[in-house]
């Protein structure tokens, strides 16, 4: 079977370093998208993948960068778009510039990337969309994190439930939640290593043909929007 390409967004650390190691272990070639090209280069070389830089903080810039991207790098397989922010403060605290800055990264570009690759995923008939979420996105648990994060998880989990059923059944397209991870942003209190975090994602990235499309998963198994 032919060498899939992988690309990964936020894979200089935390979950997207550990996706990126795991899809690599698994004989894919592996994109290191990263928000300078210092962090990139140091990912790939960890991974043994090649660099990418992507800084996701203006989705017009990542939609000119996205649209070569299969220029350079051949067709891309699998988008994993997991690189995300997550600014405190409840709806009384949050500035409408966090807002716009959250939602920037951590949807409105995973949309700019499915846009450049999807459809000629949909052409070749074969694709896979991981978008790393989180349950503080679920309008069903009470939308609980920060007011940016949250707001910005729900649009990317609607994303996923739109962006699937445009492309098609040859292109899983999902979200996922990788439980509470010990990253930068999950802190070291959390329960969860990279390596567990990476699981579902790493699973949803690889899925067979018959493998779900349009659904939220944490520890492989679907929970409620
Ligand atoms: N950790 C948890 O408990 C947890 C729980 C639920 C969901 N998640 C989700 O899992 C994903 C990975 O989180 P993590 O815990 O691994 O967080 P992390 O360690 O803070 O890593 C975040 C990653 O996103 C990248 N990033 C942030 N802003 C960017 C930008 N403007 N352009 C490009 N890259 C950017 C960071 O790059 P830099 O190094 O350049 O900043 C870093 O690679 C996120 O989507 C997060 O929301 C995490």
């Amino acid at each position: 079977m032919k060498q899939r390409t992988a690309l990964v967004t936020g894979a200089n650390r935390g979950i997207g370093l550990a996706i990126a190691t795991g899809l690599a272990e698994q004989g894919l070639r592996v994109l290191t998208a990263a928000r300078t090209r210092a962090r990139a280069q140091e990912a790939a070389e960890q991974v043994g993948g090649i660099a990418v830089e992507l800084d996701l903080s203006v989705p017009r810039h990542v939609e000119a960068i996205a649209a070569g991207l299969e220029d350079e790098h051949g067709p891309i397989d699998i988008l994993v778009n997991n690189a995300g922010v997550m600014p405190p403060g409840s709806a009384l605290e949050a500035t409408v510039e966090q807002l716009e800055d959250t939602l920037n990264v951590n949807a409105v570009s995973a949309f700019a990337l499915i846009r450049a690759v999807g459809p000629a995923m949909k052409e070749r008939k074969w694709g896979r969309i991981v978008n790393v979420s989180s349950g503080w996105g679920s309008f069903a648990s009470g939308l609980g994190g920060p007011f940016a994060y949250s707001v910005s998880k729900a649009t990317l989990n609607a994303i996923t439930h739109t962006s699937a059923r445009a492309l098609g059944p040859h292109v899983k397209v999902n979200s996922v939640c990788p439980g509470w991870v010990r990253t930068r942003m999950g802190g070291m209190d959390a329960t969860r290593s990279v390596e567990e975090g990476a699981d579902t994602p790493i699973w949803l990235a690889t899925l067979p043909d018959d493998g779900p499309t349009g659904g939220f998963f944490r520890r492989r198994q679907r929970i409620d929007w």
